[in-house]
């Protein structure tokens, strides 16, 4: 739309001045106007006269333009030097009906491009909790955005399962003389914090955990039995989360995988002359004279030869680059490992193995509680996922005596819609407060608004005739407000892409839903007489609900059958 319209006042403009570029923005006074131009001042500098008189004379001409109606319903000049414009009908029912055609019409086409995304990232073996709600969730909107952009993604969980917890775990079965077939999520789910109080406290007992993980990275054919069970313990125990989120990933390669590629990233880096011994163990300088804080060398190695979380980094990326020839590579990760990232993303580019701007870290902030730390339960344990979805439910559930009569099937979309539209619609990285009485709520910024907003429409529509025409009307402030509201969708997917952000979908979609209800307080169809007038409002109702369901479906959420 402010493509079409720079255009079309850039044709008008240049009948009379030379110009390169004309840009037009939203009206920051949407009482007054739609869109606003502003380039009269450059003009009148170029032509050194004055913006009052050149901006009255260009309001005239484009008044005059011959095919003003097609475009305009009213521009006017706005002193110092604004030009304010109004659309027609005709302009707005074009977008209208080019969303009902495809909506991806509106969407612009680019070259497609291979992007691998890394999110999710579970340590095996440890519970997942709020935070890897938030990479999941996060991870898998920016890969769907990507995705309704034409382009090619394929998604990595990239599980945390060759680190200390493992070695920790080891111990503990070990200790408790367990045999593989004891070992089941119940006893995970204890072992993990169980032990890791205990390396807290004991530095022995650490040191042997540290050897235990050492000697299984090396191969040691007991551990690496204990090993495998806990991984499939582990991850049917994350699958199950991750689908009741309905998180899905191409591939669930693990830091273990890192392994194949760790030699041949080692011997890039020696050659390349990049790795410097430091107190026996291998390290890469990787500070520039631009940082303005002090960036660590990367430790490629520890002198008693392990690798650590850098080095599969590193070499995870020389895989990738091997198996997919991507882009771009995409890190959804907490905040906290930014400096991680620096380090491997410098790494990497002197080895030759991918360059910077290829790779993105895009982090995201803490989920907290109401004391502003990271959530945790009222006995001050971090809280496991499921118990949060089921929190969730049954606040939902409380909201409402007729609730409880819901399916599970459709509670369960509910429960989805709450957590995912809280945490979505918070720019991802910034910390937010988990408060699921006020996420739960059907009014205000929430999931189940969207939900409610869109089922009611879904009322309207249900009996309906569904093949419409679009008269040229438009009939009052409300329906013309919803109707621009709709043809915006683009722009705010746009910035999702851009930026990396789902939030403006969020934000967007909160928008429109407001748009449509202050519609239909106003707007009773049902009894309507106006067969054209019917039509029309039901044509726009429909397109609506498509585009609140397309968005909804970017940010992973599903539409439950009633509410
Ligand atoms: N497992 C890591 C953690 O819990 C997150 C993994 C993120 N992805 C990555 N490629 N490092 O901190």
């Amino acid at each position: 739309m402010k493509q079409e319209l720079s255009n079309i006042l850039k044709k008008i403009i240049n009948k009379k001045y030379e110009i390169e570029e004309v840009t037009v923005s939203k009206s920051n006074r949407p009482d007054l106007c739609d869109f606003q131009c502003n380039d009269i001042f450059k003009l009148a500098k170029i032509y050194k006269t004055n913006s009052v008189e050149l901006g009255e004379e260009l309001v005239k001409t484009i008044n005059e333009y011959e095919d003003f109606n097609k475009y305009f319903k009213e521009v006017t000049f706005c002193k110092p030097g604004f030009i304010n414009i109004k659309i027609s009908n005709e302009l707005i029912n074009k977008y209208i009906k080019l969303i009902k055609e495809n909506e991806k019409n509106l969407i612009k086409q680019e070259p497609i491009e291979t992007y691998v995304i890394d999110y999710g990232g579970p340590n095996v073996a440890k519970p997942l909790h709020v935070g890897h709600m938030r990479t999941a969730i996060v991870g898998e909107s920016i890969k769907r955005i990507i995705k309704y952009m034409g382009h090619k993604t394929i998604s990595d969980v990239h599980l945390g399962d060759f680190g200390l917890q493992i070695g920790e775990v080891i111990y503990g079965i070990l200790r408790d003389k367990l045999t593989i077939d004891d070992i089941d999520i119940k006893y995970l789910d204890n072992i993990y914090p169980e032990m890791n109080a205990i390396c807290k406290e004991n530095e022995e007992i650490k040191e042997e955990c540290a050897n235990i993980t050492k000697a299984l990275q090396d191969g040691n054919e007991e551990y690496r039995k204990l090993w495998k069970k806990i991984l499939e313990v582990s991850k049917q125990d994350i699958k199950k989360n991750y689908d009741f989120l309905d998180v899905s990933f191409d591939y669930w390669y693990g830091e273990s995988d890192a392994y194949n590629y760790l030699e041949e990233t080692e011997k890039i880096l020696l050659e390349k002359n990049l790795v410097k011994e430091s107190e026996g163990a291998l390290v890469v300088d990787v500070k520039e004279e631009k940082d303005t804080k002090e960036i660590p060398p990367l430790l490629f190695k520890k002198s008693n030869g392990a690798y650590l979380y850098a080095s599969t980094d590193a070499s995870t990326i020389l895989q990738r680059k091997k198996d997919f020839n991507p882009d771009h590579i995409l890190y959804v990760v907490d905040n906290r490992q930014e400096l991680h990232f620096t380090q491997v993303f410098r790494t990497v580019e002197k080895a030759g193995i991918m360059p910077q701007e290829k790779l993105e870290f895009l982090g995201y902030g803490t989920v907290n509680g109401e004391d502003n730390k990271p959530y945790k339960t009222r006995s001050g344990n971090t809280p496991k996922l499921e118990n949060l979805f089921k929190e969730a439910k049954e606040i939902f559930i409380s909201k409402k005596e007729e609730n409880k009569n819901m399916s599970e099937e459709d509670l369960n979309k509910i429960v989805n819609a709450i957590l995912k539209f809280a945490d979505l619609s918070n720019t991802r990285t910034k910390d937010y407060i988990f408060d699921l009485n006020k996420f739960s709520e059907v009014t205000g910024k929430t999931g189940p608004y969207i939900l409610y907003t869109y089922l009611r429409i879904n009322k309207i529509l249900e009996s309906q005739n569904k093949n419409l025409e679009l008269s040229n009307n438009i009939y009052n402030e409300p329906d013309r407000d919803l109707r621009i509201k709709l043809i915006e969708f683009n722009e705010a997917v746009n910035m999702a892409y851009k930026e990396r952000m789902p939030h403006y979908i969020a934000e967007y979609v909160y928008n429109l839903c407001v748009s449509a209800n202050i519609f239909y307080q106003n707007n009773h169809i049902s009894n309507m007489e106006d067969e054209t007038n019917k039509n029309d409002w039901l044509y726009v109702l429909t397109q609506t609900n498509k585009i609140i369901k397309q968005m909804l479906n970017l940010l992973v959420i599903d539409i439950p059958s009633i509410m």
